[in-house]
């Protein structure tokens, strides 16, 4: 049976807008959280804290979230991948964090300049120092399904770097099909995979992109073998710099759309929600990738 709720964690602040070039300003952005967690979004990831230079469109990360409520009852994490970041995040106040990781070597080189084994090093005082703070701590893996410049990524290899994570201190994981080359099949295989490692899908996330248009078919695979959150991203912005062909991640209204029809309690609005998609479009000044949004609007 599928479950009769799930978590939507919207990334369109962040995993959207760093992909974008033209800088958007603090107001905006502002507004999008706001506006998003309006919509009834439940955890809204708002920014990173990595280097400026790697990601320009987030170098006004403590500015943004400077103007949030950080202990109220909507979780904003932020991306965090070092202490330096740690340092910043907590400077600023931010309350949850996210760590994230590569599930192959080369992603590990281009997206945080180390390798696997290192990776690990520059996570562990992170999660530690986190975690003394009483800030919770999810991780996520990339490349879970493929890779641009290494091909395909073998299971055991997702589930050994998850489990590290799991390990070191983060209360989820999130599973990251970066290029969005994922199937259905293979998504439950990953998840029956991590069952059978001793991690239950219950501390699983799962997060598309849908450059292959395979998210939602994923997204209701992965609902079929237990998994209760879903990573989406408003309008279905986004991407991933610095990853090769990394479009848009899975619409959020999409998936509202498909849970909708399911029967499966999510809690959002998605009236407000396509119309904070319709006037980001417009800000951005670029066609909504969702496919619902574009019919709904
Ligand atoms: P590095 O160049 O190796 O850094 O980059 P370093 O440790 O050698 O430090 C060099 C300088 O940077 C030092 O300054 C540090 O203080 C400074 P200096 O002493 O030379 O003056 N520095 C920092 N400054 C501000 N904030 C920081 C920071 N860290 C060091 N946090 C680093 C290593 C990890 C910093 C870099 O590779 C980086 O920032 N990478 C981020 C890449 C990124 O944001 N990618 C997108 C997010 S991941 C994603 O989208 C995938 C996901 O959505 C899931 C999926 O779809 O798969 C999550
Ligand atoms: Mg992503």
């Amino acid at each position: 049976a599928l479950p009769s709720a799930v978590t939507i964690y919207e990334v369109g602040p962040r995993d959207g807008l760093q992909n974008e070039s033209a800088i958007v300003p603090v107001d905006v952005k502002v507004e999008f959280i706001g506006r998003l967690m309006a919509a009834g979004l439940p955890v809204v990831e708002t920014t990173s804290f990595v280097h400026p230079r790697w990601v320009p469109q987030l170098a006004d990360a403590a500015e943004v979230i400077a103007r949030l409520r950080l202990d109220g009852p909507t979780p904003l994490p932020v991306l965090v991948p070092n202490e330096r970041g740690l340092d910043r995040a907590l400077e600023a106040g931010a309350r949850h964090i996210a760590i994230f990781a590569s599930a192959t070597e080369t992603f590990a080189l281009k997206n945080l300049n180390s390798t696997l084994d290192d990776q690990m090093t520059m996570f562990e005082p992170v999660v530690r120092r986190a975690r003394d703070a009483g800030v919770d701590v999810r991780a996520y893996v990339s490349m879970c399904f493929g890779d641009p410049w290494e091909g395909a990524v073998d299971v055991d290899q997702v589930v050994d770097v998850g489990r590290r994570l799991l390990d070191l201190g983060a209360s989820q994981l999130s599973i990251g099909d970066t290029i969005g080359v994922g199937t259905a099949g293979h998504v439950q295989t990953l998840v029956r995979a991590f069952e059978a490692a001793g991690t239950d899908a219950a501390s699983l996330a799962m997060h598309f992109h849908d450059t292959y248009g395979q998210a939602l078919a994923n997204a209701h695979a992965a609902l079929q073998v237990g998994i209760t959150t879903f990573d989406a991203s408003a309008g279905g912005l986004g991407g991933c710099p610095y990853a090769e062909s990394a479009t848009g991640n899975l619409a959020t209204e999409d998936l509202v759309w498909m849970l909708d029809g399911l029967g499966i309690d999510h809690g959002v609005d998605l009236a407000s929600l396509v119309e904070t998609s319709v006037w980001m479009s417009k800000v951005l000044g670029k066609e909504p990738a969702s496919a619902v949004v574009r019919a709904l609007r």
